[in-house]
């Protein structure tokens, strides 16, 4: 062996007392006691010097390790032989050796290790070895754990992409059915086919919600929001879908005050946990109870230190269902995580629930237990009634008017299915599918119009920087802006710009009469 770190190489008196140095043993076991590593020496494949570091690794008394092979240290006889083999190449080869390894503890427990070598003797191997072994079980869980989070960020950027898209695909069939819906006799043999694909795309529009909030591009719209009439909708759902052999309890106290939430999360949040709560007890039957109840205080929880003190509303969702063991029990919320079978659950329910619940400053609490059945108790922090803010209204009929609007949007379908939608509210429509021709045209007769409704992604000229154009030349125009990119728009910068009115794709024409409408009357 060679190298300045050579204990052998490093004598010369100590120069404050003048005494020798303690010789070799005695440098080597304090180094032994001090390492935070096991340390040994193998001769033969067994086991000669060790220190206690190791003893505890390995959990082994130092009797039992005494002289026993190294084979002890290894799950398989494959990675004995592996360790074996690999470690005396890289001695004969480059004098010392390291190799990735695993050992097994008396206990049974796996450690990932980095097992280093360097023989006694290098120009004779069968002298001995002396090795060390670092403990890197818990870097290697922390490295697959990076992975799994940049995986994580990767999918959601793609599925974001792809919902992005999608929401464009979906936009026209809903607008479609819609308008078809409208215009067919009552009678029609067609309602009962159109109202099947206008519930189906209803459908694809929630998962696609789901897929944004999960990575993030949906921005949310909380609000102050009595929760009662939002979980009551969902329950009517669920009690239409659900079969008759599970009983379903509704506990709604009307008085537990409101909660600054987006209602389309909440709806999430509860129609995934009573879905959830379904499939733990389609195979038997059994009982979902949905409640919602003020609860003024909480245990704390060391796990998330710096909750609210409450009020809270508590939402909860129980099940006399599967119930789980503690295993399943810890791993719920991760992303993908299903014990469905393949094909059935994507395992994203309750991770969507935990991201919209602890970006709302809630908590949830579990409560489960094999075969009696599951508990979830969802806290959202309770908001003050006297905050002056709107709370969510509901208007019923949907307004139309006569007005004259300039339409503008890149995608020749979705002007197509606007341009029916707001023609069959009674506006008079100008359509575009390029917003310089709109613009041209808007300075041609500026008076002409009295209403614009933009996309804001188009090529050429974005809706925002055509809304800058257009008000040059007529303040007062009122403009609409339309966007499924919600990152790059939202509510405030679209006033900010001189919007008056902001709207998500794919829009229902509910949401559009109703945009239309203020921003007209915005102006009288
Ligand atoms: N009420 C419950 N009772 C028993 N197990 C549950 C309950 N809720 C969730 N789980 C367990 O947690 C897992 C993850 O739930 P999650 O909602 O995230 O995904 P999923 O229901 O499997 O799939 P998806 O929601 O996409 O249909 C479930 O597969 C199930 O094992
Ligand atoms: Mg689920």
């Amino acid at each position: 062996m060679t190298g300045s770190g050579d204990i052998r190489h490093q004598t010369g008196h100590d120069s404050a007392t003048g005494k020798p140095p303690p010789d070799g043993r005695e440098r080597i076991e304090s180094i032994y006691r001090a390492a935070p590593i096991g340390i040994g020496l193998v001769k033969d494949r067994t086991l000669l010097e060790f220190n206690d570091r190791l003893c505890r690794m390995l959990e082994y008394s130092r009797e039992e390790l005494s002289g026993s092979n190294t084979r002890i240290f290894y799950p398989s006889d494959d990675e004995y032989d592996y360790v074996g083999k690999e470690k005396y190449r890289q001695l004969r080869e480059q004098g010392t050796g390291n190799v990735k390894t695993r050992f097994l503890t008396k206990t049974g427990r796996v450690l990932d290790i980095l097992l280093s070598s360097a023989p006694i003797n290098p120009e004779d191997l069968s002298a001995g070895v002396t090795f060390t072994a670092l403990d890197i079980t818990r870097d290697i869980q922390r490295e697959a754990q990076l992975r799994q989070v940049r995986k994580m960020e990767a999918i959601g950027v793609l599925a974001g992409g792809i919902a992005h898209d999608f929401n464009n695909i979906l936009f026209p069939i809903m607008g479609h059915t819609e308008l078809l819906l409208e215009d067919i006799p009552a009678d029609s043999p067609f309602r009962n086919n159109l109202n099947k694909i206008h519930a189906a795309s209803l459908r694809a529009r929630d998962l696609v919600k789901q897929i944004l909030t999960f990575s993030r591009q949906e921005k949310q719209r909380p609000q102050v929001l009595i929760m009662q009439p939002v979980v009551k909708e969902v329950m009517k759902m669920i009690r239409a879908t659900l079969p008759a052999f599970i009983q379903i309890n509704e506990k709604i106290d009307a008085r537990c005050g409101p909660v600054r939430a987006d209602p389309t999360q909440i709806h999430q949040v509860v129609m995934n946990l009573a879905t959830n709560a379904f499939h733990a007890m389609e195979g038997t039957g059994g009982e979902l109870t949905v409640s919602l109840t003020r609860a003024d205080q909480i245990s704390r929880d060391p796990k998330t230190p710096d909750m609210s003190p409450g009020p809270w509303v508590c939402l909860s969702v129980s099940d006399t269902g599967a119930g789980m063991d503690y295993i399943t029990a810890e791993k719920i919320f991760d992303p993908f995580f299903t014990t469905q079978k393949p094909g059935k659950g994507t395992g994203m329910g309750l991770s969507v629930v935990h991201g919209i619940v602890t970006g709302m400053n809630g908590v949830i609490r579990v409560t489960t237990e094999p075969g009696r059945g599951t508990t979830f108790d969802v806290y959202f922090p309770l908001v003050s009634e006297t905050e002056d803010e709107e709370t969510l209204e509901v208007t019923d009929p949907v307004p139309g008017g006569t007005e004259t609007i300039l339409l503008v949007d890149d995608e020749p379908d979705i002007v197509s299915m606007e341009m029916q939608l707001l023609e069959w509210l009674g506006y008079h429509v100008i359509p575009f599918t390029s917003s310089v021709e709109a613009l041209e045209r808007f300075k041609t007769a500026p008076e002409l119009f009295d209403l614009v409704i933009t996309d804001m992604a188009m090529p050429g000229m974005s809706g925002d920087k055509l809304a800058g154009k257009l008000l040059k030349v007529r303040p007062d125009i009122p403009m609409i802006i339309c966007t499924g990119f919600s990152q790059i728009m939202d509510q405030e910068k679209a006033i900010s710009l001189g919007f008056k009115g902001f709207l998500y794709k794919p829009i229902v024409m509910k949401d559009l009469a109703c945009a239309v409408r203020q921003a007209l009357d915005s102006q009288a």
